[in-house]
């Protein structure tokens, strides 16, 4: 399909230039349609948990293929928030009960260690690279025979550096210890197959570069991890059988079902489904190829600019990301949303983040309108 028809299936970018998909991707059609099956289903038929359950298992099938997993892999939470307690929750495994991660997670990861290792359930470190590229040199020095869990993200949501995730899973495995990766700024963007990078445990959600929207987040387990754990954070669809309604024993479904909580997020996992279908019929290679394109782009004009580069400034070792570092951020959104520009504040820096839809001349007109501001502040 050609680029022009590929952009009509978002409605938005006939008004609006949309580069903030590190924070919410636009809508599309396909999401729309997925999102309306399940609104069809509730409008017309009225109860109907078979076609539910279906719906989140197509949601997991599509989020497997996405990641080169098996389905019997893969648990469906609420927020990647959920789905880290989920872990911290099945803590310690065997005697280890150490978790080494890094201050440039998203805050969110480090609250969940921290809460367990407040409870003494736990005991946590941080590593801290000065230009945020996380290498075996880095996270080695903090293992111990007791650590568990090597937990990193794959790209940053500050400043979309990339880690590279083979080499820090062989780290974590030369030392006993599993791979913990946050990809929720990666997925969509790229090919990741988590069995070729030796990834153990994987969390994501879906309404940046997944197109989806708020409420679900997907929850890779390799087989072999999750068979060691017993997670505290449970519910009956954790059960082998959920329909047993026996609340008197407490079993542990085979695989990551058993990381399964209540209800699942229907509504959010349908359209979840509808957004990574869609990226695959694209082509997540073919995504990843115009990524790089559009990032390599994105550096050339922030440096032709004059402008202060706060990603790596390399293609190599950023994801989609490009952030810039502007001081007041959130001024700069609000500059941009003026001018009908999507891009997304953090901190002192604002985030351009394009996706295989995005025209070169809008991340153009992007970079004018902060460089712009820059001049006038
Ligand atoms: C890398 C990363 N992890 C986690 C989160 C937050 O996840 P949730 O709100 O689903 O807990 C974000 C949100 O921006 C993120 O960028």
């Amino acid at each position: 399909m050609p680029l022009q028809t590929y952009r009509e299936q978002f409605p938005i970018l006939r008004d609006k230039i949309h580069l903030g998909n590190c924070s919410q991707s636009p809508q599309s059609l396909p999401v729309l349609a997925a999102m309306d099956e399940y609104l069809e289903n509730w409008r017309t038929v009225g109860m109907d948990w078979e076609f539910w359950m279906e719906g989140v298992e197509r949601a997991k099938i599509s989020f497997a293929r996405l990641i080169h997993a098996d389905v019997s892999e893969i648990a469906v939470l609420s927020s990647v928030s959920d789905a880290t307690s989920m872990i911290a929750s099945a803590l310690p495994i065997g005697h280890r009960h150490h978790v080494v991660t890094t201050v440039d997670e998203f805050p969110t990861v480090g609250h969940v260690w921290h809460a367990h290792a407040e409870r003494g359930r736990i005991q946590l470190d941080f590593a801290k690279a000065a230009d945020r590229i996380y290498t075996p040199a880095v996270i080695e020095p903090l293992l111990q025979a007791s650590t568990a869990l090597v937990s990193v993200h794959h790209v940053g949501y500050y400043n979309g550096a990339k880690q590279d995730l083979k080499t820090l899973a062989a780290c974590a495995h030369a030392n006993g210890s599993f791979l913990f990766v946050d990809a929720y700024q990666s997925l969509g963007t790229c090919d990741l197959d988590v069995k070729t990078q030796g990834i153990d445990i994987l969390v994501s959600g879906n309404l940046k570069y997944l197109l989806g929207m708020p409420g679900v987040a997907f929850l890779y387990v390799s087989r072999e991890v999750a068979e060691q754990l017993r997670p505290a954070m449970t519910g009956w669809f954790g059960r082998q059988n959920p329909f047993h309604f026996d609340a008197e024993h407490l079993d542990y479904a085979e695989g990551a079902r058993r990381f399964n909580t209540g209800t699942p997020p229907v509504l959010a996992a349908f359209a979840a489904r509808g957004g990574m279908d869609f990226l695959q019929n694209v082509g997540l290679k073919t995504i990843e190829r115009r990524i790089d394109e559009l990032s390599a782009f994105a550096l050339a004009g922030v440096r032709a600019r004059g402008l202060a580069l706060a990603s790596p400034g390399d293609v190599a070792h950023k994801g989609a990301t490009t952030a810039i570092r502007v001081g007041d951020a959130h001024a700069v959104e609000q500059y941009l949303m003026e001018r009908n520009i999507i891009a997304s504040a953090r901190a002192d820096v604002i985030r351009i983040a394009p996706h295989f839809f995005t025209l070169e001349s809008e991340i153009d007109q992007a970079l004018d309108a902060i460089a712009d501001w820059v001049r006038r502040h």
